[in-house]
């Protein structure tokens, strides 16, 4: 039976709030702090600011009973073992991550230290961060037996954040001392060991206790470094296939068959391959940025990671420009959007593409209706409803009478439409696609002109209007 560790979690963002919520899960005591009193009010209260598949049920399940909401950390931290921080690192104006939040943590945690606790960075951070939060803390006056640093990344994806969490490819555990590791042991011992996946309540997901995930440990920088060499691995899979998918759409190829034909390869894999308008969201964007910084700052030029940026930029313009001259100009055209978050299944609009879209079609003077299932309230904060700009209730309701259709993310939804009452709804049947969900072939059949990255273009009249070389 595995022991119970207490655990304090400083920061209620989606890292802090899935992470609490998880450890919680796995038979845990968490107190999670933030010093947002209005977002602790509202937890207390069971309200759950951000869209994430399980995190309701979690929290209802474990709240005021093994996990509790607090804006004190001072209290929150005393009576932990294990302490995560989890607070933002948003890029600063260099592109480097700033850590001032974490600065500001650290030294607290130095001021409220009263036995030996390890401190786990749990948000996304430069490798030389865990020696930062050491000489901090020495600096407040805590002594080096009273506490170690240690890393433990999490690959927790918007959305699916709590499987990730409790179904996890891998469990990094970068620490530097023996007594260190076996604190987080502890605590992911409960999923290494299986016995999570035997509890009738556990959330289904890939992993079984015949195969818990893989706990891997490594120094804390290699922690650190695992971190971010793995966003930006990913983020250049993505301007890969991007670029590939460009290449297609002047040869007349189909970027999906490619991307299938290069998956294969085992030492490639599947994942990742999906060519579209690029990559947004709260981590790709920014921790290329911060990988790229502290390559520089080690004397490293990773110039790779400019142009996986570049690439990602440009992307997002060629789809606009794609839309553009299907439309020829976007003055006065009713415009229906599908999509503003950063993709499908969360209600996160930070460095969405979608926006940026639909802000330059706006600026070009086409009026817009959109629907998203979950981001409207959000991005109603950077587009706000007026004349130009509308917020629809469903997809039919914002396709009602456009001169056509963008798809500009990937809700589930989106790719199984009603295509006939679509028709009809639409003034001219013209979809473009930022994220290939349809069959080019099947939606010309349907009577769509249809255009998607990476893929002939297909209109049913076969005007000159689409083709191959549209941009
Ligand atoms: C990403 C990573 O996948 C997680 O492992 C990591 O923990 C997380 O960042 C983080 O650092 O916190 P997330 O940003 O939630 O997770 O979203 P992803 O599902 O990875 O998608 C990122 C972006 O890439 C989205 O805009 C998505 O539409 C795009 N994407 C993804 C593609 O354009 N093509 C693909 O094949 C896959």
């Amino acid at each position: 039976m595995s022991q119970s560790v207490s655990i304090a979690v400083v920061g209620s963002g989606y890292v802090g709030l899935v992470a609490a919520a998880c450890f919680a899960e796995i038979g845990h005591r968490v107190v999670c702090v933030d010093n947002d009193e209005a977002k602790v009010r509202m937890l207390r209260e069971g309200g759950i600011p951000i869209h994430e598949e399980y995190l309701p049920e979690l929290l209802n399940r474990h709240r005021e009973n093994r996990v509790e909401f607090t804006s004190d950390l001072r209290k929150a931290t005393q009576g932990a073992q294990a302490i995560f921080i989890a607070v933002g690192t948003p890029q600063s104006e260099t592109g480097s991550a700033d850590l001032s939040y974490v600065d500001a943590v650290a030294s607290e945690i130095a001021r409220s230290i009263d036995g030996y606790k390890v401190i786990v960075e749990k948000s996304t951070v430069p490798v030389y961060t865990n020696e930062w939060i050491c000489r901090v803390i020495e600096r407040n006056g805590v002594s080096r037996e009273m506490f170690d640093v240690a890393s433990n990344p999490e690959f927790l994806r918007e959305g699916t954040a709590v499987t990730d969490f409790l179904h996890a490819d891998r469990i990094v555990l970068g620490a530097e001392t023996p007594r260190a590791a076996e604190v987080l042991g502890a605590i992911y011992e409960p999923l290494s060991s299986g016995e999570y996946y035997r509890s009738a309540n556990a959330v289904p997901g890939p992993r079984t206790s015949d195969d818990p995930p893989p706990v891997l440990l490594t120094s804390t920088k290699a922690a650190e470094i695992i971190k971010h060499a793995s966003n930006a691995l990913l983020a250049t899979k993505i301007s890969f296939i991007n670029v590939v998918a460009n290449i297609c759409e002047s040869a007349g190829a189909d970027v999906q068959e490619v991307a299938k034909g290069i998956g294969m390869d085992t030492r490639i894999g599947p994942k990742f391959l999906r060519a579209g308008i690029g990559y947004g969201g709260s981590c790709f964007p920014k921790d290329v940025a911060a990988f790229r910084h502290v390559a520089e700052q080690m004397g490293v030029e990773f110039g790779l990671l400019g142009e996986v940026e570049k690439i990602n930029s440009e992307q997002r313009r060629r789809f606009f420009r794609k839309v553009r001259s299907a439309l020829w100009t976007f003055r006065g055209k009713k415009i229906a959007v599908l999509g503003l978050a950063f993709k499908g299944g969360t209600d996160d609009i930070r460095e969405s593409p979608a926006v940026d879209i639909v802000q330059w079609m706006l600026k070009e003077g086409a009026t817009v209706t959109a629907y998203d299932p979950a981001a409207a309230a959000r991005a109603s904060e950077v587009l706000p409803a007026g004349p130009q700009m509308k917020y629809a209730d469903d997809a039919y309701a914002a396709a009602q009478d456009a001169d056509a259709l963008l798809i500009l993310n990937d809700w589930q939804e989106f790719a199984e439409l009603d295509l006939k009452r679509l028709h009809y709804t639409l003034r001219y049947p013209i979809v473009v696609d930022g994220r290939n969900l349809y069959d080019p072939a099947k939606m010309a059949e349907m009577g769509f002109t249809y255009l998607s990255v990476g893929r002939p273009g297909i209109s049913h009249t076969r005007d000159a209007a689409v083709g191959p070389r549209l941009v």
